[in-house]
């Protein structure tokens, strides 16, 4: 009988952070050591940590989990969110390709296969370096968009929407007590699922997503019927890429250059403001969603997830993404993943159920 081959592997995050990595990357190190006698290496900084000299990297040993781990939000490898390696940015403003320092980096440490936990840029982004360095990959889908293709969930989803369930919680009795429209503008980047959710869950009276154009008369025909209902407020959620009429979205640019969504909330509100002559405020819900204590079903998918993705290394799969579908852990191609963009279904349950409960999605 011929033993096993040990194999190091290495895991990493990439993109923004959101609650339960930490829980995904537990589980990775727990099925290799304990499922199969690997070694796991963390690789820091995301792609940064084999891109940089010396190489960034840690030895990920059971004893690093002594309890609280799986509970605290953020991740311990760090992150980036920018920095592509086929791109990467200098400071001259020109940009460079630093992909094969990064396939060098992983052959140094003499690495059998690399498990990255990333959205769906990061798939887009592994997959070609795996591809390039000609190495066994598996993706672990995680941010609080949800917009990963092919998976019901990806990791952080369910915290983030939790957050903004609660920050309606608490608009809402102040809302009531000074008589206001309340607009909770929240993240999700193109897709309108964090906002869909959490309207549904918080008791929005309109939902705005950036799949549905919004007609701003259409959410003050809905403000004056609950006043006519009798009610003395209103609570609005808006995604932060909600388009205005003109088609423009609303962004920050920050100092480092970099361009984000952020602030379409306080144009919408001006102008409902302006609609309904009701007094409206805004707040602008932000990274919030992004930290803090992942939930239980966070922690259960990153769970699953991460002792998946290390049990297809070990069946020799690559070049695939693990996804939950039908209340399973199964695994999927990733060229299905990266050609493919998961926007709010229009024709959905929840869009459905957002109707029939006599929400106004601005249209
Ligand atoms: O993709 C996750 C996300 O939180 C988006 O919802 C948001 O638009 C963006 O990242 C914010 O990025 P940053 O952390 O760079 O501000």
């Amino acid at each position: 009988m011929t033993e096993a081959k040990t194999k190091r592997i290495g895991v990493l995050t990439s993109g923004g952070d959101c609650a339960g990595l930490n829980a995904a990357i537990r589980a990775v190190v727990h099925r290799a050591i304990q499922g199969y006698g690997w070694e796991v290496l963390g690789i820091r900084d995301g792609t940064m940590g084999l891109m940089e000299r010396p190489l960034m990297v840690e030895e990920l040993s059971l004893r690093i989990f002594t309890g609280n781990i799986l509970r605290m939000g953020g991740t311990i490898l760090g992150t980036v969110n920018k920095g592509d390696p086929f791109a990467y940015p200098l400071p001259d403003g020109t940009v460079e390709d630093r992909s094969g320092a990064f396939v060098e980096g992983f052959r140094e440490l003499g690495l059998d296969a690399l498990i990255g936990i990333g959205g769906d840029g990061s798939m887009k982004i592994l997959s070609r370096l795996a591809r390039q360095g000609g190495f066994q990959f598996i993706g672990i889908p995680k941010t609080i968009d949800n917009d990963v293709p092919l998976t019901e969930f990806s990791v952080g989803f369910a915290t983030a929407v939790t957050a903004a369930v609660e920050a309606l919680d608490r608009l809402q009795p102040t809302a009531a007590s000074h008589q206001r429209v309340m607009i909770l503008e929240v993240m999700g980047r193109d897709a309108g699922h964090i906002a869909l959710n959490a309207g549904i869950a918080g008791g929005a009276d309109a939902i705005l997503i950036p799949e549905i154009p919004v007609r701003l008369e259409k959410v003050a025909e809905k403000i004056k019927s609950l006043r006519e209902q009798g009610r003395n407020h209103a609570l609005v959620i808006c995604a932060e890429s909600v388009k205005l009429a003109s088609g423009e979205a609303v962004y920050q640019k920050h100092a480092d250059g970099e361009i984000r969504y952020g602030g379409v909330g306080h144009v919408l509100g001006a102008r409902i403001e302006h609609l309904t002559g009701a007094e409206t405020r805004v707040t602008v819900l932000g990274h919030v969603q992004r930290g803090g204590v992942p939930g239980s079903r966070d922690r259960i998918i990153a769970s699953a997830f991460g002792v998946h993705a290390v049990d297809l290394v070990a069946q020799g799969k690559s070049m695939c993404m693990v996804a939950w579908q039908n209340r399973e852990v199964v695994d999927v191609a990733l060229d299905d993943v990266i050609t493919r963009n998961r926007c709010v279904n229009l024709d959905g349950a929840l869009v459905r159920t957002a109707r029939g409960l006599g929400i106004s999605l601005g249209d």
